[in-house]
């Protein structure tokens, strides 16, 4: 199984998203799992686009309810039939400075409204350059996945931070590297027979991804810019079918 994730991020009007959804009606195999996390003041206006793809959001407060001004709880986006939501994106930690226990709390809230969290984990260019790579995902992954729920889904998107918005694409070695290192990560962490699913996200394209496609230890992709186009979003989704083919 494939997975394709965008990320529209704060992005889009209400005649793009009407565009996009006409666009992006594309018969693809079963054997691809395509969505897209949508501002959620845009939810409602995605309800055309839901019955084609999985819809999620961007963020979930880490709280239950209560008097939290600006927030959205994971039974809000239960109500609203949201199939997952991205949690701890490298935006959000690094602007909002949200710490690896609040993303831990979120995904505890989203496993609590049976909502599949996507994960981002990766390391900045400085850490990069210093080779502390494994380092910090290995720490990351123990942070935000300390005392969830083990026997639930949650699906992990390798995004150097360094290759997110960039253009600068992390070598096919590195993603292929990475993302193997990351299931080991996983199984030690959730049990050795967890289905470690891992996507590889920052500047995907509709250029590169086929080669991106072919590394077995990457599921999937997690792409921010090109999301933002159907057409270059399908185009991702076909290199994805090809390269799983081998
Ligand atoms: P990008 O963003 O594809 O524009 O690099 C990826 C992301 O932030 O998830």
């Amino acid at each position: 199984m494939k997975y394709l994730f965008g990320n529209w991020k704060m992005n889009m009007s209400l005649a793009e998203i009407k565009a996009f959804t006409r666009q992006s009606k594309v018969k693809l195999p079963s054997n691809i799992y395509v969505g897209v996390a949508v501002p959620s003041v845009y939810v409602g206006a995605c309800e055309k686009l839901h019955k084609n793809m999985l819809l999620g959001v961007q963020n979930v407060s880490e709280y239950q309810k209560g008097a939290y001004t600006g927030e959205i709880s994971a039974n809000m986006l239960r109500d609203l039939d949201l199939d997952f939501c991205i949690v701890g994106h490298s935006e959000r930690r690094g602007y909002f400075n949200e710490t690896n226990t609040q993303v831990s709390e979120k995904i505890k809230r989203l496993q609590e409204y049976d909502i599949l969290p996507i994960l981002c984990v990766g390391e900045t260019l400085k850490q990069y350059e210093k080779q502390e790579t494994k380092q910090v995902l290995s720490s990351q992954l123990a942070g935000n996945l300390d005392n969830v729920d083990k026997f639930k889904q949650i699906i992990i998107a390798y995004e150097p931070v360094w290759a997110i918005g960039t253009g600068k694409v992390a070598s096919e070695e590195i993603v292929a590297e990475i993302c193997d290192y990351i299931k080991q990560e996983m199984h030690k962490i959730m049990g050795q027979n967890y289905p470690a699913i891992v996507l590889y996200g920052g500047s995907v394209s509709p250029e590169n991804s086929l080669s991106l496609a072919k590394l077995p230890s990457v599921d999937g992709f997690l792409v921010g810019g090109a999301s933002q186009n159907a057409e270059k979003f399908m185009s991702i989704a076909k290199n994805m079918i090809q390269g799983g083919e081998k």
